[in-house]
């Protein structure tokens, strides 16, 4: 059987392991903000087709921008409102987009992104307090594989934010 999107082995492996990566991050005598961006490193060194990485933190009614790696965005502050990055925030949920230019919500950052996740980060209570964001230039990039590390990742992400 043919792969509908083919990718190398090695990249599937760094996916697959990078929770652990993270978990180490995370537990390194650092600071938070040190590994905020150690974080966006990482995820964004697991896959090519991670075009775009960044980490948002809710302030209030707005999402402001952390630290990423890729094209600078004009979407450094998001109200809660707008968005497919509010939208995980009001439904405390993930969100894959396979085909952002479909959907109403998307704010642009990059003519050239064509898929999307967001993976909300969570405080002891489950409450969202900020967010993983992810952008690729392929269209559907992101499948099960990816959801379930990038989760991981925001889990452990969950006590870096909410301590402060
Ligand atoms: N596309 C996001 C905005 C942030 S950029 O992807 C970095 C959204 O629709 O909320």
């Amino acid at each position: 059987m043919i792969p509908k999107s083919p990718r190398p082995a090695e990249a599937e492996n760094a996916v697959e392991t990078l929770p652990e990566r993270v978990r180490e991050i995370v537990g390194a005598r650092t600071g938070r903000d040190a590994k905020l961006v150690a974080t966006v490193k990482a995820v964004k060194a697991a896959a090519p087709r991670y075009t775009w990485v960044g980490i948002y933190l809710l302030e209030g009614k707005e999402l402001v921008l952390h630290n990423f790696i890729g094209r600078p965005t004009p979407h450094t502050r998001i109200p809660v409102a707008e968005g497919i990055c509010g939208a995980a925030v009001r439904e405390n949920s993930t969100l894959v987009v396979d085909d952002v230019n479909a959907d109403p919500r998307y704010l642009a950052c990059s003519i050239e992104t064509k898929s999307e996740i967001v993976v909300p980060i969570r405080d002891g209570s489950g409450k969202p307090i900020g967010e993983l964001d992810l952008d690729s230039d392929a269209k559907a990039a992101f499948d099960a594989r990816d959801r379930e590390a990038l989760e991981r990742v925001a889990d452990l992400l969950g006590p870096v934010v909410a301590g402060g």
